[in-house]
């Protein structure tokens, strides 16, 4: 597969992360309700050493509510806290918060045997890109951060966000690269939006939807754009979808292109319905 992520910049990144990392007590990791085992970067745990974490499910509006609980349950199994958010809902932010302190007072607890000052706990938000750590940040900063130290030669300040007088957050996440353990991965990041388009042919993306589509969601499929689950032949189905929604060029010709687009687009919206992208029993 034709996708990859340069070492170089999996260095710096990972470089990046671990500077931030010295300076918190607990980790925040923002995963894809919609992909949760494939938005997980592999290498967090060892960046991480002995630091707690705990993980937030983002964007569980628009992941299956069935398969979300079965990927909670999984990952709380191995006594991480885990829960999942949507960004718009008052009580999960609550939630994440009240996690977050229970956390990090653990830890406070631990420090302090060590003989450390007590002091509010400290945590980052990491997360590969596109997954909401921006959003997740201004929600508990409950405002909008002023962005510094963007501009060359201004060495950029660590600013701190006080949530409640329960904890401090960095007010810049950790971006963490995505996995590509195999093609089925890269194919689930890329139509979540989480790798460039530009990395996977759009139209094999959306093949890769209406094709997983009609094993576990035919019924969407099937109200959105009137495609049968036993209809075999991909091109055949852009076909449809093309001449239902006028992606057609001069000529009359359906434009695959377009079709891929509108299928990714109502996807990413939430418009062909909650859809989880990866099953635990799969
Ligand atoms: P990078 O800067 O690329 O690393 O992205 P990020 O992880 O900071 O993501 P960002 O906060 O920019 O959010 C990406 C998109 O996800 C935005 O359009 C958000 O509005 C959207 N988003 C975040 N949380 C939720 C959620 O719970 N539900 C839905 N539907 N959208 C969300």
């Amino acid at each position: 597969m034709p996708i990859q992520w340069f070492p170089g910049h999996m260095a710096k990144a990972r470089r990046e992360v671990e500077e931030k990392l010295k300076l918190v007590d607990f980790v925040i990791e923002l995963v894809d309700a919609r992909a949760p085992f494939s938005s997980q970067n592999p290498m967090l745990k060892q960046v991480l050493q002995n630091k707690p974490k705990m993980i937030v499910f983002m964007k569980k509006d628009l992941a299956d509510q069935r398969e979300t609980a079965k990927w909670l349950h999984y990952f709380q199994a191995n006594g991480t806290k885990t829960l999942a958010v949507h960004i718009d809902d008052k009580a999960d932010i609550k939630q994440v918060i009240q996690q977050a302190k229970n956390l990090g007072e653990e830890n406070m607890e631990k420090l302090k045997r060590k003989g450390v000052q007590p002091r509010a706990a400290r945590a980052i938000i990491v997360g590969v890109p596109n997954v909401g750590k921006s959003t997740l940040i201004n929600r508990l900063a409950n405002k909008k951060i002023a962005k510094t130290g963007d501009r060359p030669g201004v060495t950029k300040q660590q600013l701190w966000i006080k949530v409640g007088k329960d904890f401090e957050l960095l007010d810049t996440p950790g971006i963490l690269w995505p996995k590509f353990e195999d093609e089925q991965i890269g194919y689930r990041l890329a139509a979540l939006g989480t790798i460039k388009d530009q990395l996977l042919s759009l139209q094999d993306i959306a093949a890769f939807v209406i094709s997983y589509m009609q094993k576990y969601y035919p019924e969407m499929l099937k109200d959105r754009f009137a495609i049968d689950h036993d209809m075999e032949d991909m091109w055949e189905i852009f076909e449809v979808i093309g001449k239902q929604r006028g992606c057609l060029e001069s000529g009359g010709k359906v434009n695959f292109d377009k079709v891929a687009d509108i299928v990714l687009r109502d996807l990413r919206t939430g418009r062909l319905g909650r859809i989880t992208l990866e099953s635990i029993e799969a």
